[in-house]
């Protein structure tokens, strides 16, 4: 997929104090020279102030790291995770059409971006609410069809039920990510063959972590957490 600078861009960027003083921190985290290690964090944060990662903020990342500008955006250019236009102001939907998911039902799934968010991918919705784009292998394909929404996955999806997400999100709730069936986790769709009889936590790891954190559609401020360096 071709993935391009948008053609409208801000004249400048800068991080905000909170974020400017997390950077700078991350990067005593790397030995003398080697602070480039640091590109995607950073790059990341500047994209969570944002909402999306414009060309100035890619070029202020480089000069922070000493990087040719080229270099930073072969990295943003790369990674779906960075988003290279402006995207809906409460979730960018990513939908995976690869192998599994396409197979179990991805082609519903995008059918409903284009009726419920916007025809094409990547435009944003009439209410700036929502954007959607198909992503590669989200790797979660045993929970096949799945869409990841904003920090968090949601997976065993059908047409209906992601309806009804999008729905819910739009209200201004957050559903609890995770398998939408009922599942535990990747267990066999029929039921556990093995330790039976085990008792486990009522929700898996990642989402506890998520219903934890509380940040699957929030943007990170840099003020969150006390600086680590
Ligand atoms: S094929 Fe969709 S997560 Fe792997």
């Amino acid at each position: 997929m071709l993935r391009r600078l948008h053609s409208e861009q801000p004249d400048s960027f800068a991080f905000t104090a909170a974020n400017q003083a997390w950077a700078e921190a991350q990067l005593t985290k790397f030995p003398e020279g080697r602070q480039a290690s640091g590109v995607i964090p950073l790059l990341w944060r500047a994209q969570e102030q944002e909402g999306w990662l414009p060309k100035p903020a890619i070029e202020c990342i480089a000069d922070m790291l000493d990087m040719a500008y080229i270099r930073v955006l072969e990295v943003a250019t790369f990674y779906f995770m960075f988003q290279l236009k402006p995207v809906g102001s409460v979730a960018h939907i990513q939908v995976c059409g690869t192998t599994s998911c396409m197979l179990c039902g991805a082609e519903d799934l995008i059918g409903i971006c284009k009726e419920v968010i916007a025809p094409n991918a990547h435009d944003i919705s009439a209410d700036g609410k929502f954007s959607w784009e198909e992503v590669e292998c989200l790797g979660a394909c045993t929970n096949a069809p799945m869409a990841q929404i904003g920090k968090d996955y949601y997976e065993d999806l059908t047409a209906d039920k992601f309806r009804d997400l999008l729905k819910a999100f739009e209200n201004g709730e957050v559903p609890t990510p995770g398998p939408q069936n009922g599942r535990f986790a990747a267990e066999p769709l029929s039921g556990l063959t093995s330790l039976k009889d085990k008792k486990g936590e009522a929700t898996n790891g990642s989402v506890t972590l998520a219903n934890s954190f509380g940040d699957t559609i929030k943007r990170i401020q840099g003020d969150e957490v006390p600086i680590i360096k």
